[in-house]
């Protein structure tokens, strides 16, 4: 179930402001009825109309992003640096991130005009596993490398348990390459919990979520999720299997 504004706005034919607008004018019908409430929930089998007109509900959209660096998660930016979804000219669907990767992170990105797939992505509840390779400060020790795994006190309190893995260690260079894998998604996790252990990342990419790798594609490279890929994320959202 979806807010009726955020439908009116998804289907592409006014903003969420305008939409909710049209709703406290009384232009909006659902299932015959006017709705001038703004918190309505609606779902697929409503039949919604604007100005008489009905609603055609934009096509679901499902894509894997490998996000370069240098590149901001969002869907425009005021100070018109390079967006996500300027890279996707040819995709007309009001396609958004689902979660986030700081403009200097790389890897993989998926985006989406569900809200409901977005929000079981994103809701911390389910934990959905996303996997990092950083390379770091220095040369992490296995006894630092399993506080990272215990969980770490962060300002906004700890971290869950986590994997650690040191993938190679470059004693002249005085930097290692650490895989971690995360269940929660806060805002510069693998960066501040890399912090706090005293081996700050200097370069970080995201190279799973869940079962899906970026296998095939370049940085700035995007392909949709096959149909199956879609429902075995509802999936493990829900179950945990
Ligand atoms: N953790 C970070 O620190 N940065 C990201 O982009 C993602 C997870």
């Amino acid at each position: 179930m979806e807010r009726l504004q955020k439908v009116i706005a998804q289907a592409g034919i006014a903003s969420r402001r305008k939409a909710e607008r049209l709703i406290a004018e009384g232009k909006v019908t659902v299932n015959g009825k006017v709705v001038t409430e703004l918190g309505t929930k609606v779902g697929l089998s409503d039949k919604i109309q604007v100005n008489g007109i009905p609603l055609e509900q934009e096509e679901k959209k499902y894509f894997l992003f490998y996000k370069p660096r240098g590149v901001i998660t969002a869907v425009r930016d005021d100070k018109n640096r390079k967006v996500v979804t300027d890279f996707f000219p040819h995709v007309e669907e009001r396609i958004y991130p689902v979660g986030r990767l700081d403009y200097d992170t790389s890897g993989l990105l998926l985006l989406s005009n569900d809200g409901e797939f977005t929000h079981l992505l994103t809701h911390p509840k389910h934990e959905m596993p996303k996997t990092y390779v950083a390379k770091v400060k220095g040369l992490p020790s296995r006894e630092t490398l399993k506080q990272l795994e215990k969980g770490i006190q962060l300002e906004d309190g700890k971290t869950a348990p986590a994997k650690a893995k040191l993938l190679s260690a470059d004693k002249r260079k005085n930097h290692a390459i650490v895989e971690m894998t995360i269940h929660e998604g806060r805002n510069r996790q693998v960066r501040r919990m890399f912090d706090a252990i005293g081996h700050p990342v200097v370069k970080l990419k995201r190279e799973r979520f869940a079962f899906l790798t970026l296998h095939g594609l370049n940085a700035g490279e995007y392909r949709e999720l096959t149909v199956h890929e879609v429902k075995r994320l509802k999936v493990l959202a829900q179950t945990g299997q």
